[in-house]
């Protein structure tokens, strides 16, 4: 049961519910530390994801319950500050949770995380970080601890780079200070934003999710919460390829194009008709797309590199050439070995991906090799001749709610295997 098997040729027609966020649901996941009573999380996605983050909190101490979407955690008789390895290596935000319990206990301790094998993911951003905030941090044959040291201080952090993670451990660990800290050239990402609307209806100040610089006012009262995570945006991305390259007609349900405004470009530029209403956004494939010049993925709010698979895929057979430029990651392209397979024409030249739209692709044997990179493999074969298998699906399980149900729903032709 490691494998999927799609039949190809397949229009995709109907209606799609977007899921949560899984990059919501798994910092907001780790903030649940904070508060000593219950706190009520509404459309968490049943992702593996989802799944060790609650091994870790339930490790930890805390009562979990997940049932319909809606996840509840009361992490009163939190135990412990350790994180052990296997969940460690099971997903990179499992490192999130080390800002989390440096904020409740004044402790952490973890392995070095895994995750995607999508380029080196180092974590110097995070620790440096923790140790601008005055919190011990050693690292030794691949274990780190975390010790605050002071902490009635103000701090000014600048991150070197925006990174997500980075943005999310320092607001984490910046509320075990009692100063106001002040973190410059940070993430704006949707889900920064969403995980300050948990903070801050937990008890925290946080001011200023969404532009470049955070302001978090120090503050050691938390309170449990009801909230609702935003929809997972490269997940609705991931749905309008796969109408794209089928000629489909799709309307996604609980997303807004405020979330992918520079995908939503590149799909208009590739000849797509898109039209939102009241949360919906319905898009329409023209019978032939256009290739689109260039593709760069940058740091929210440019183009999500977390696309960049699944789109390269929705361009397979578009009409002329279109030029992808990873910035984000080192080596994002993995997949392109695997599209091959399907008959698709790409060149890779170091960041650069060239792709040559071709008339037809064929049903063929394939791998996934990371989350994003799957999905783009599920996308192409939707639309390749005949049937293709797909292996290593633990990858897309990772951030896909249901996703052979929700293509059969709309046309498609899918099964695990
Ligand atoms: C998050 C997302 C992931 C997305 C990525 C970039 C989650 C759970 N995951 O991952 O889906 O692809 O943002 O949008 O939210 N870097 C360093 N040192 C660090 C940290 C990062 O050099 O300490 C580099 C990374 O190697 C990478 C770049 O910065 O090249 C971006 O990484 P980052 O924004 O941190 O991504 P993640 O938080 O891991």
């Amino acid at each position: 049961m490691n494998k999927f098997e799609i039949k190809g040729s397949r229009q995709l027609n109907g209606e799609i519910k977007i899921q949560g966020a899984k990059n919501s649901i798994l910092p907001i996941l780790a903030a649940t530390l904070l508060c000593e009573d219950e706190c009520i999380i509404n459309n968490c996605p049943h992702i593996s994801d989802v799944d060790t983050a609650v091994e870790i909190l339930l490790h930890l101490g805390c009562d979990v319950n997940f049932k319909n979407n809606v996840l509840r955690v009361n992490t009163k008789n939190l135990t412990k500050y350790d994180i052990p390895e296997n969940l460690m290596r099971k997903m990179r935000s499992s490192i999130i949770f080390l800002g989390a319990l440096i904020a409740r206990t004044g402790f952490a301790k973890a392995t070095l995380p895994g995750g995607c094998e999508i380029g080196p993911r180092p974590i110097n951003l995070h620790v440096d970080g923790f140790k601008q905030l005055g919190i011990a941090v050693t690292e030794s044959g691949g274990v780190i601890e975390c010790e605050i040291q002071k902490i009635n201080r103000s701090f000014s952090i600048t991150l070197p780079f925006p990174s997500v993670g980075a943005t999310e451990n320092l607001m984490l660990a910046s509320l075990a200070c009692d100063g106001t800290t002040v973190l410059h050239n940070v993430a704006r990402e949707p889900e920064i934003i969403d995980l300050a609307e948990f903070l801050n209806k937990i008890g925290a100040q946080i001011f200023g999710a969404g532009e470049s610089d955070i302001i978090i006012s120090g503050n050691k009262k938390f309170h449990g919460t009801y909230h609702t995570v935003i929809p997972d945006r490269i997940v609705a991305i991931t749905y309008m390829c796969a109408a794209a390259v089928t000629n489909g007609h799709l309307i996604l349900h609980d997303i807004s194009s405020k979330y992918i405004n520079s995908s939503i470009s590149v799909f208009e530029e590739s000849g797509c008709f898109i039209k939102e209403y009241n949360n919906k956004i319905e898009i329409v494939s023209p019978e032939k797309l256009q290739s689109v010049k260039s593709i760069r993925t940058m740091a929210y709010p440019g183009f999500p590199t977390d696309a960049q698979a699944p789109v390269m895929s929705s361009l397979l057979l578009a009409n002329g050439t279109s030029v992808f430029v990873e910035t984000i990651f080192k080596s994002r392209y993995k997949h392109v070995g695997e599209l091959l397979r399907l008959g698709a024409d790409i060149k890779v030249e170091g960041h650069v991906a060239i792709v040559e739209g071709v008339s037809k692709l064929s049903g063929a044997n394939v791998t996934a090799s990371d989350l994003r990179g799957g999905a783009a493999l599920i996308i192409a074969a939707i639309a390749a001749e005949g049937t293709s298998i797909i292996s290593n699906i633990k990858y897309v399980q990772r951030g896909y709610e249901n996703i052979t149900e929700i293509l059969n729903d709309v046309g498609g032709c899918a099964k695990i295997i």
